[in-house]
């Protein structure tokens, strides 16, 4: 069978285009001021900050200029082994067509992006761990006050209530839901996406079910329940979260983990990170023991400071996650495939990964860059069925959920005629491109593959 082929950056109804026009550069030039607030705040760095400058300023310029994109060099294969396959697969696409900055594969070279960016890092002497990205990823969080407050509270009440009564199995699945949605829109830029219940009468109440209704329209494909039958007829003892953000939607994340090792759905939860900084936002593992330590700091919100009860709720979770962390309930690891630029239609000929995955019970995979990457970033028909987009995966025995805001091209499963329903309705928006509908993060999916 031909496959269709990737997204392309020279594409302009391909979100590529922005992404390599506005955000690529963007991401530099900001990375070169961060870069330079921390050596200044570091005094013995300045050399290594100046090295990594003057690379970040001539990658800005080779997009300008659309440069063919070069292969990595031995010393810089010397650092990091796993760039040897970048550069097979350069050389691939290379034999098509030249690849350049401005006209090449989307994912192949965003991936390349940041190992580019974290190569040069490596070669310095004292930023070699060096997150350029960690100034963003908390000064986001310390945004996110009033939003991680409610989920807290939300969280609290919910527990509280569990611990009281034994739940029956509608009620679980209904909390089930409502945990994923949460997660779910973890991801988006807009959480007014969310429903408001906070208690299990009112999730369980007509008028909840309303709320969830409603909300769920934007959900354009939901296998929430698939899911949770698939993981009741399991032995119910791991669940794996594939993690995107760190911030509010690791937060989220834990919200989820919480719940289902509470309610006993499973007895684990295993986060998987990624090893260097990627896609600006990331998960590294250290990014999971900054943000319990700044959850723990009454002072880190800007706007949820000097609320005593939303430090208690805080509190709560904080002490919850903290206790599950140190005795291993959850656990996070980070494989160097998750910064590999392959589809995770490879996961099968990763020997230690699949077997490792192969212990859980559902795995989670979150947001749109493990989305694109289960997909191939192929322009797959929109009618295609997830399971025949995710290729090998579909028949690897891992049973795989993806919950994913819309925020690039590739979309699957949609019912006919609904990609060209939102294309007339997001050009009504005000849009240009009515096709970018499928970037905006104001729509979702979570597509289910039994394995
Ligand atoms: O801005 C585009 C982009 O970088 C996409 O390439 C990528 O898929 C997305 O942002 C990252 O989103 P997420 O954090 O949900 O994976
Ligand atoms: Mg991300």
């Amino acid at each position: 069978m031909t496959l269709p082929p990737p997204s392309y950056n020279d594409n302009p109804k391909s979100f590529a285009y922005p992404t390599v026009h506005k955000r690529w550069p963007a991401i530099l030039t900001s990375a070169i001021e961060d870069v330079s607030d921390y050596s200044k705040r570091n005094p013995g760095t300045e050399q290594c900050a100046e090295y990594v400058t003057e690379k970040l300023q001539g990658l800005l310029k080779e997009f300008k200029q659309d440069k063919q994109v070069r292969a990595f060099t031995k010393e810089e294969i010397a650092i990091k082994p796993e760039l040897e396959e970048y550069n097979e697969e350069l050389e691939k696409f290379n034999k098509q067509k030249v690849v350049t900055w401005l006209t090449g594969p989307w994912l192949y070279l965003e991936c390349y992006f940041y190992q580019l960016i974290d190569v040069w890092f490596k070669q310095t002497k004292k930023l070699k761990d060096f997150d350029v990205f960690e100034a963003g990823k908390t000064k986001a969080f310390k945004q996110s006050g009033a939003g991680v407050v409610e989920l807290c509270h939300r969280f609290k009440l919910l527990s509280e209530q569990l611990a009281q009564k034994s739940t029956d199995s509608t009620t679980l699945k209904l909390l089930f839901t409502e945990f994923i949605d949460i997660s779910l829109w973890g991801n988006a830029t807009d959480l007014s996406l969310l429903a408001g219940t906070t208690t299990l009468e009112d999730i369980k109440s007509l008028q909840g079910a309303e709320v969830r209704k409603k909300n769920e329209e934007k959900i354009l494909v939901n296998d929430t329940e698939k899911a949770w039958e698939h993981l009741m007829g399991t032995a119910r003892d791991r669940v794996d979260i594939v993690l995107d953000n760190s911030g509010f939607e690791l937060f989220a994340d834990l919200c989820l983990s919480l719940f289902l090792l509470d309610a006993k759905v499973v007895n684990r939860v295993v986060l998987h990170c990624k090893r260097i900084p990627w896609f600006v936002s990331d998960t590294m593992p250290k990014d999971f023991d900054l943000l319990l330590a700044q959850l723990g700091d009454e002072h880190f919100f800007d706007d949820a400071s000097g609320d005593s009860s939303g430090s208690e709720a805080i509190g709560y979770l904080l002490k919850k996650v903290k206790q599950y962390h140190q005795n291993g309930t959850i656990s996070t690891q980070s494989h160097p495939f998750w910064t590999s630029y392959a589809n995770y239609w490879d996961i099968p000929k990763v020997k230690d990964l699949y077997e490792e995955l192969g212990k859980s019970n559902l795995i989670i995979f979150k947001g749109d860059l493990n989305y694109r990457k289960l997909t191939g970033d192929l322009n797959w028909d929109t009618t295609t069925p997830f399971t025949e987009a995710i290729q090998d995966l579909a028949s690897s025995r891992l049973p795989v959920l993806s919950l994913r805001t819309c925020k690039a091209d590739v979309v699957v499963g949609l019912p006919k005629g609904v990609n060209e329903k939102l294309i007339e309705e997001y050009k009504k928006m005000g849009n240009e491109v009515g096709e970018f509908w499928t970037a905006s993060g104001k729509w979702a999916v979570i597509s289910f593959s039994r394995g």
